[in-house]
């Protein structure tokens, strides 16, 4: 005789679906876990976010199947998969984490092949108006690791503006890590579609660190 469960399972909440022109934002699904692995092996990934040593497909079950629900069901962390427009497959994950009154903090992680074309300005553009426009915060901050010029120079890119560096702020698997603090208030943004939007700011024209010279490039300097 088939088991009757004594009450019926809760439909785990998920990320509701934001459509982009190149990417969209929607849940992490099983099929992902390959894809979430790789990214979370990364060697960047590994020095500049707090996911653990040696990625296994239990710690990608896990996040999608407990860790992810359970931020959108208490309201702590809302994650979305960053997923090509064109054949739906994951290029990273995005969120919002630490909410507090009308502010939260942007995280992201955009795997390593998906990288340096716009795919990281093009989700926290999505990211950024279901904060502002859907859930009402006025002031997004984004946390850097120190030396973690990609994401710097990604945050400026968006608009937020740098404002300390802040010694021993965070933590990575129990060691310090001092932090680069940026943020940007509603309506401030830049308009990342323009040429050249983010090259004063990336020279620290807000105070902050300048973005190192590629090599071969001679060092930049400040107007
Ligand atoms: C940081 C990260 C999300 C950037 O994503 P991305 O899709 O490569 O970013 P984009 O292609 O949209 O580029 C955005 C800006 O960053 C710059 N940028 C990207 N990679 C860079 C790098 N390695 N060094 C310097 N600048 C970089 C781009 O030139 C662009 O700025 P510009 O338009 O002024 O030239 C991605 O590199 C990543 O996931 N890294 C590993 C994990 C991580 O560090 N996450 C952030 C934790 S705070």
């Amino acid at each position: 005789m088939a088991t009757v469960p004594e009450t019926s399972p809760r439909p785990a909440p998920v990320a509701p679906l934001i459509e982009g022109p190149t990417v969209r934002l929607r849940a992490l699904r099983e099929d992902d876990v390959p894809a979430l692995v790789e990214n979370c092996r990364d060697e960047a990934t590994r020095r500049f976010v707090p996911v653990p040593l040696d990625y296994t497909p239990d710690d990608a079950l896990t996040y999608l199947h407990h860790t992810v629900p359970d931020g959108w069901r208490d309201g702590t962390n809302h994650v979305f998969a960053v997923a090509d427009t064109d054949d739906d497959a994951l290029l990273g994950t995005v969120g919002l984490h630490a909410f507090r009154a009308t502010t939260a903090d942007v995280g992201i992680n955009i795997g390593p092949a998906a990288r340096g074309r716009g795919i990281g300005t093009a989700a926290c553009l999505l990211l950024i108006d279901y904060a502002v426009e859907g859930l009402g915060m006025r002031t997004l901050y984004w946390q850097a690791y120190v030396g973690n010029h990609a994401s710097l120079a990604l945050a400026r890119r968006l608009g937020f503006t740098f404002r300390a560096e802040l010694p021993d702020f965070a933590s990575l698997r129990g060691d310090p890590v001092d932090v680069w603090l940026l943020s940007l208030r509603a309506g401030d943004g830049a308009d990342p579609g323009a040429a050249g939007d983010g090259g004063a700011a990336g020279d620290g024209a807000d105070g902050g660190p300048a973005r190192p010279a590629a090599p071969g490039e001679a060092p930049r300097e400040k107007l």
